[in-house]
């Protein structure tokens, strides 16, 4: 077997031909008996479901404090309408979705659509609101008729907390249907996040050190549930729809003994649906996935991940950090008589292509983590400082000024340690290419990976909206500590 460096298994990673490098799959399922009879998890469920009707989904989230149910206990934690996750809106390419936002935290918040293209402008997707405790804000997504199907998100945005107020159960899926169905026997959402709970149910806030690597969860959740059970019978083809809604987890996903196939991650769709062993999700990122049930149950696992660590040796011997664990986030429990073959996927529609596209504008962003010198900051930073350019955020200033119209390509450079997930609100980013290395499979994301000391070339299409954004690390501790900046297409 032939070793595969992490870098190039980031690339490859993204695209599932990792699983055969990595232990060839036997491996893990060997392990797999003593783990199996553990795991003793409820049925999935799923948060409650909010479809638009007539072009409209007009709905009211109260982000609260409350008692929730968490890994099977009562636990003090946020939530939106006093679900954890909250309720997964459904819509359509064409459609307004309309969120009442209720503030009933102690504490500002706001809300972010991540992934929608839509404008980020008035009360649209507009980070730069303020919903201060016992306010409201209404806000309004209007998506194009073209707008991309696939499996969006909506958290708070309110810089400075964004970390403790996911950490805390704030998070939902967004699911935008496809224009034309893909037959499957059943659909699931699965919401994938983290938290630590003390003995008392409460929330545990991370030390200062943990928030510089990013905050791991001791819990890792499916839509709130510890290691749920999923049931099908053999032949079944189900689809899931995973969101990583951790706050710094990377998730490298492996279901040994089902076939699994890629529809599509992000806003992004494969024209042909990819056999893969296995995903990477970064925080942020969602995969869309078929899932035809073998003869034998398997447990979907989250292999550990290895996302850099802190300057070399600075830290006591130079502390990797290794997402996971590794994880058992649920059982696929086959069983039942085999059902026959539903029809063959179709071909689905891809974005537009930009690689032989003029760009009209090419720029460098370096992200950076270094020792805080001054102010930049703050005192909460642990001594760290988490820049882009050089610069931590500054509402007030523009970072990069963009055309409408126009076509660029941005090459995000990691100059650090330790990987940052790149992510740019409003305008989905096709990935050209990964450490100097042409991705060959035409891939769009709206969270890249940039391995540490390493780089990504990306191409945006600046097109439909104008306005004010940002764009930051998604590890949101390193946003937090004001690695985001602002983008203004004008
Ligand atoms: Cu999912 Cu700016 O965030
Ligand atoms: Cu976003
Ligand atoms: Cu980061």
């Amino acid at each position: 077997m032939q070793p595969i460096d992490r870098r190039t298994a980031l690339t490859l990673g993204g695209l599932g031909l990792l699983g055969t490098a990595v232990g060839g799959g036997g491996l893990f399922w060997q392990r797999s008996p003593s783990t199996l009879d553990a795991l003793t998890g409820a049925a999935l469920q799923e948060p409650e479901v909010l479809r638009s009707r007539g072009g409209l989904l007009d709905v009211r989230l109260e982000s609260a404090s409350g008692s929730h149910e968490v890994a099977g206990r009562r636990a003090t934690t946020l939530g939106y309408n006093g679900g954890l996750p909250g309720p997964t809106l459904r819509i359509r390419p064409g459609d307004t979705l309309r969120i009442q936002l209720v503030n009933r935290l102690e504490q500002p918040t706001n809300l972010h659509v991540h992934g929608l293209h839509v404008s980020p402008e008035g009360n649209g997707d507009n980070v730069f609101v303020v919903v201060e405790p016992g306010d409201s804000f209404s806000y309004e997504y209007r998506l194009r008729g073209d707008h991309p199907p696939g499996v969006y998100w909506y958290h708070p945005h309110h810089h400075g907390m964004v970390a403790d107020q996911l950490f805390g159960g704030l998070y939902g899926a967004i699911i935008v249907e496809d224009t034309n169905a893909v037959p499957v026997t059943r659909e699931r959402v699965m919401v994938v996040s983290d938290t630590s709970l003390d003995a008392s149910g409460q929330i545990l806030t991370p030390s200062t050190m943990e928030q510089v690597m990013g905050r791991e969860g001791s819990l890792v959740l499916v839509n709130g549930q510890a290691a749920p059970v999923l049931e099908a019978r053999p032949g079944e083809r189900e689809r899931w729809r995973v969101l990583n809604a951790c706050s710094a987890r990377y998730l490298s996903l492996r279901l040994d003994g089902q076939v699994v196939q890629l529809l599509g991650r992000d806003s992004g769709r494969l024209a042909e649906s990819l056999k893969v062993e296995d995903v990477l999700l970064a925080p942020g990122n969602r995969a869309d996935l078929i899932v035809t049930a073998g003869r034998r149950r398997s447990v979907l696992r989250a292999e550990p991940f290895d996302r850099g660590g802190m300057m070399g040796g600075m830290m006591g011997g130079g502390s990797a950090l290794r997402s996971g664990g590794p994880v058992d986030l649920a059982t696929f429990e086959v069983r039942g008589s085999p059902q026959a073959e539903l029809a063959p996927l179709p071909r689905q529609i891809t974005p537009r292509d930009l690689r032989a596209s003029e760009v009209s504008r090419r720029r460098v962003l370096t992200f950076q983590m270094g020792m805080a010198g001054g102010m930049t900051g703050g005192g909460s930073s642990g001594g760290m400082s988490f820049t882009i350019d050089g610069n931590t955020f500054d509402a007030a200033r523009v970072d990069q000024k963009v055309a409408v119209g126009a076509i660029e390509e941005w090459t995000i450079r990691n100059v650090g340690p330790m990987d940052h997930p790149f992510h740019l609100h409003v305008w989905p980013m096709q990935l050209i290419a990964d450490n100097g290395a042409p991705v060959e499979t035409p891939m769009w994301l709206d969270v890249v990976n940039v391995p540490a000391r390493g780089e990504v070339t990306l191409r945006i299409a600046f097109d439909d909206f104008g306005g004010r954004t940002v764009y930051h690390c998604h590890i949101l501790d390193h946003e937090d500590r004001g690695m985001m900046g602002v983008v203004l297409a004008e």
